[in-house]
């Protein structure tokens, strides 16, 4: 499993870019970002080199963190799985470009795309002096425009990004991202019901033209979950004290919400059911909500049966569970 923190070459290339920032301007430029983010705006508002560093600065390691969790949630479905070429689509800072160049070491050629200059020049930065992304290509562009003229990959990211674009700009760009890609497409986006919403479009229109999930759904049926119930799963990351300023955070550490699509051309061979909360641990019993092949199931390993309690108090929310269709209550 790869580490959901920053990898270190990535850390110090933050902070070297920082040197010479302002930290409180920066902090400032982050909350006036992130309140654009709640307010239901995009990263329009990165417009200068500033903006661009206090935005990765306080926000690559949680998006960092979420496509981490989602490439180890595929590696384990397939763990043959070696892609040679990833095609990362509204790159920005290159988040989900290092992240799958630490999950997959087989990954040679790296071509990223993004409409956003200012991002794209500190992604370029961030990385000239990396070892492994020492070779990558970043497009600057409309992404349909761009992915128009790019090569098809193995692996195909859109991380945090289609939460940006329109309904039907979603719906013609997730149809050539699907072309784009030889193997699996992934896409990320925050743990929020809209955004769900907006993976399950993605993921039944896909469906339809013949994919199959990998991850995180263990069928490719409908989602089984009602409103105002949603599929989202959350990684805890560590902050570093550049981050905590930036942020200005008291704690060392943050917890990441996420929800995810793993789509691939090819079905999976094992897709075990998926835990979809943390377990409800009582005295009496652990209870286990979970998706399963069959729909939703809410697993009860009772304390009078020792090992299936101790075996389910371990379980974690996000984690895969062989044992649902047996134990359910
Ligand atoms: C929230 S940022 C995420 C960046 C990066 N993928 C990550 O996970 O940290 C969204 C990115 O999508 C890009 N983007 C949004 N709409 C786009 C479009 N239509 N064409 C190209 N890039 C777009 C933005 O410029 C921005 O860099």
């Amino acid at each position: 499993m790869t580490s959901p923190d920053l990898p270190a070459e990535l850390k110090a290339a933050l902070d070297g870019k920082l040197r010479g920032f302002s930290r409180s301007d920066a902090a400032g430029r982050a909350a006036s970002i992130s309140k654009t983010y709640r307010g239901g705006g995009n990263s329009g508002t990165i417009r200068t080199e500033a903006d661009a560093l206090a935005y990765a600065v306080a926000r690559m390691p949680a998006t960092y963190a979420a496509v981490t969790a989602s490439l180890n949630a595929l590696v384990e479905i397939r763990p043959d799985f070696a892609p040679k070429s990833l095609l990362d689509i509204g790159a920005g800072p290159g988040t989900a470009t290092w992240a799958a160049a630490e999950a997959f070491s087989s990954l040679q050629h790296f071509a990223l795309l993004d409409a956003n200059d200012v991002l794209r020049t500190l992604a370029l930065e961030l990385a000239r002096d990396s070892t492994r992304l020492s070779n990558i290509s970043y497009e600057r562009g409309e992404a349909r425009t761009a992915l128009a003229k790019a090569d098809a990959a193995d692996l195909v990211v859109a991380s945090y990004m289609i939460g940006e674009i329109g309904d039907a700009e979603q719906r013609a760009l997730t149809e050539l991202m699907w072309a784009k890609t030889r193997d699996t497409l992934l896409v990320v986006e925050p743990g929020t019901p809209a955004s769900y919403a907006r993976i399950i479009a993605l993921r039944d229109q896909l469906i339809a033209l013949g994919a199959h999930v990998a991850a995180p759904c263990p069928h490719d049926g409908q989602c089984p979950l009602q409103p105002p119930d949603w599929c989202h799963f959350s990684q805890r990351l560590q902050r570093s004290r550049a981050h905590m300023q930036v942020k200005a955070a008291e704690v060392p550490f943050e917890d990441e919400r996420f929800s995810y699509v793993a789509l691939t051309h090819a079905p999976a061979a094992h897709r075990p059911s998926r835990i979809l909360a943390p377990p409800d641990v009582t005295k009496a019993a652990v209870v286990t909500k979970l998706c399963t092949a069959d729909g939703l199931v809410r697993a009860t390993a009772p304390r009078r049966d020792k090992a299936a309690y101790i075996q389910a108090r371990k379980r974690r929310w996000g984690e895969t569970s062989d044992s649902g269709e047996t134990d359910r209550g």
